[in-house]
C-alpha cells in the first residue's frame, strides 16, 4: 500500500515501538494519531513526530470508544491501518503472581486489541480495504520462566489474529502479527525511561522498519505472521 495520506492509528504511540514506528509513518507521508495513557509523554512524542494523540487507555472501553469518536470527527470515519501496539509485562513466578495481574496484563495486551479490532473492522469493511498489525511477541509462541501472564496474553492475541485473519481475509482486509524478540524499549520499566539501544539487542527501528515494510507489501499480498530476532545477540 501506498502509506501517504493514509490514516493510521498506533496504540502506546508514546515510547519504545510505537514511537519509532509513528515516527516512520509519517516520514513516509501518512497521517497518525498516537494514543497512551499519560498525556505529557504522548504530548512531547507527538510534538515531535508530527502526529496527533489522544490520551486514551486501551483496556478501557470508553477511551476505545473516546479514540473512534476521535476517528469520526477528525478523519469522517476513514481508517486504512490500525497497529495495536500498546502492551506491559508483568514477570514473577506462578506462585508470586496474583490474579490480579494476569487481568491487568491480558486487559492491556489482550482484550485492549480485541476491543480496537472490534471498532476498526466496520470502518474497514464499509470502505472494502484496510490493514491490522497486532504486536505480539516471540513469546506468543514459547513461554519462559516468569511469563506466565506475559506469554499467556501473547499466546491469547496469536489465537485471536489467526481466527481474524481467517474470517477478514477475503473482505480484503489484512491481518500482520509481529513477533519482536528482547527490544531495548521502556518495556518492563515501570520509571517508563528508554532502555538504551545496544549492539547486539535491537532498537525499536528495527520492528518499526520491519512494520511499514510489510504494510507496503501491494494490498493483494500480506504477511500473516513474522519474528523479528537479534542477530548477534549474546546473553
Ligand atoms: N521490548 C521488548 O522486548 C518487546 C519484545 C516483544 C514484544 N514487545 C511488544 O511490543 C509492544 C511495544 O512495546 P515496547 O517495547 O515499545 O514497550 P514500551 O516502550 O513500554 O512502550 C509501550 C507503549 O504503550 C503505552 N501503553 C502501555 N499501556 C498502555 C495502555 N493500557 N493503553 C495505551 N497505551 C499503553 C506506553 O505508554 P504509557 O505507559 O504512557 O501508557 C508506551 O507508549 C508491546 O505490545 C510489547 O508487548 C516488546
Amino acid at each position: 500500500m501506498n502509506l501517504k495520506g493514509s490514516k493510521i492509528i498506533v496504540t502506546g504511540g508514546s515510547s519504545g515501538v510505537g514511537k519509532s514506528t509513528a515516527r516512520m509513518l509519517v516520514e513516509h507521508g501518512a497521517e497518525v494519531l498516537i494514543t497512551g495513557r499519560n498525556s505529557s509523554r504522548l504530548e512531547k512524542a507527538a510534538n515531535a513526530i508530527g502526529c496527533a494523540w489522544i490520551e486514551a487507555d486501551v483496556a478501557s472501553a470508553d477511551a476505545v470508544e473516546k479514540t473512534f469518536q476521535w476517528v469520526k470527527d477528525n478523519w469522517n470515519n476513514r481508517l486504512d491501518v490500525l497497529i495495536n501496539n500498546a502492551g506491559l509485562g508483568e514477570f514473577a513466578p506462578v506462585e508470586d503472581t496474583p490474579m490480579e495481574s494476569y487481568h491487568r496484563v491480558f486487559s492491556v495486551n489482550f482484550f485492549g486489541p480485541v476491543m480496537m479490532v472490534k471498532k476498526a473492522l466496520p470502518l474497514m469493511q464499509r470502505r472494502g480495504s484496510g490493514s491490522i498489525v497486532n504486536l505480539a511477541s516471540t513469546s506468543s509462541m514459547k513461554g519462559f520462566p516468569n511469563g506466565s501472564a506475559y506469554a499467556a496474553s501473547k499466546f491469547a492475541l496469536r489465537g485471536f489474529t489467526q481466527s481474524l485473519v481467517e474470517e477478514v481475509r477475503n473482505q480484503n482486509i489484512r491481518v500482520f502479527q509481529v513477533n519482536p524478540s528482547e527490544v531495548s524499549t521502556a518495556f518492563g520499566n515501570p520509571e517508563r525511561e528508554e532502555r538504551k539501544e545496544t549492539e547486539n539487542k535491537l532498537g525499536p527501528d528495527q520492528i518499526a522498519q520491519t512494520i511499514v515494510s510489510i504494510l507496503q507489501l501491494p494490498e493483494k499480498a500480506f504477511i500473516p505472521e513474522l519474528s523479528v530476532w537479534a542477530t548477534n545477540s549474546k546473553f
